[in-house]
């Protein structure tokens, strides 16, 4: 018997990095994730893929023996596919983990018990990750995400985004220990940036329940300030937003981790045209709607 299962990217609307130290933010999944799929076998194995670095390699080699250990190993080879580009702060390694996890247990296994092992496997790509990755890829819908808490946010309109590449960046791990390191050096100061950035936080969230698209974009700019303000952003990340700002955004900032590039979101009312011309125009992007009613 195969079993196959699916875990989803994620973007973060709002609230990256305040989510570390235990403030709230605001994720939902993309259309785009990873596949994996497990077919009876000797022993426990995972099949690598190929596209990843050695660094990469190591990582998932170790995050799925930890998460094998913890199941006691059961008899099966695991295959994935990812249409995720890695470490572009898209969540590449939480659906990885939600993929795996949702193959490694058996098929009735409780969500909680995914998202557990999940975890897991995030530890070790990550270090101390918040969670909000693997939280939002195993709900599978827009989350307000704190402290291992996740409540789900609806919106009464279609909320999509656009999401698009800035460039290559460095991994989450050293992105988020270089701003606990300013942190700890300065705590009042980045204190009340984190307080500013789960106040924007919090009246997005309370903007998608009403529908109020123009409001949540300018939660987004704002949000883009302070992230700017302390230090994770970047002359590529910069100029995308600024450009989806001029071509009709609501609201646009990066989405991750940010730092020398990585992913941008923008919240436009229909957000494909702008597609076709960023396409036109070399970056590579695609959309994603994350709430709201859909079209069938
Ligand atoms: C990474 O997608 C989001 C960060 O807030 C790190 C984390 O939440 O663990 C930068």
């Amino acid at each position: 018997m195969r079993t196959t299962a699916f875990g989803p990217g994620k973007v973060i609307v709002l609230g990256e990095h305040g989510v570390v130290y235990g403030h709230p933010a605001l994720a939902g999944p993309i259309s785009r994730g990873v596949r994996a799929w497990a077919e009876p076998s000797e022993r426990t194995q995972l099949e690598l893929p190929d596209a990843l670095t050695d660094s990469q390699r190591d990582a998932l080699e170790r995050a799925f023996a930890r998460a094998a250990k913890k199941v006691k190993h059961p008899k099966v080879s695991i295959h994935v596919e990812s249409d995720l580009p890695p470490s572009m702060g898209l969540g590449s390694s939480g659906a990885l983990a939600v993929a795996i996890a949702r193959v490694l247990l058996p098929p009735v296994t409780k969500a909680r018990e995914v998202e557990n092992l999940a975890l897991e496997m995030e530890r070790e790509f990550h270090g101390t990750p918040s969670g909000v990755d693997h939280t939002t890829s195993a709900r599978g819908e827009l989350i307000l995400f704190q402290r291992g808490r996740a409540k789900v946010v609806t919106c009464p309109r279609p909320l999509k985004v656009l999401v698009a590449i800035a460039g290559k960046r460095g991994p989450t791990k050293v992105t988020v220990g270089a701003l606990r390191e300013r942190q700890a050096r300065w705590p009042a100061r980045y204190k009340r940036l984190f307080v500013e950035i789960a106040s924007v936080v919090k009246d997005g969230a309370a903007a998608i329940r009403a529908g109020e698209l123009e409001s949540l974009g300018d939660a987004m700019n704002v949000n883009q300030g302070l992230l700017s303000a302390l230090g994770l952003s970047s002359p590529p990340i910069e100029e995308l937003v600024y450009r989806l700002r001029a071509m009709g955004a609501y609201g646009a900032k990066l989405t991750g981790a940010g730092g020398d590039g990585g992913a941008v979101i923008a919240l436009f009312p229909e957000p494909e045209h702008a597609v076709v011309k960023l396409r036109a125009a070399g970056v590579d992007c695609f959309t994603s709607q994350l709430a709201g009613p859909r079209t069938l």
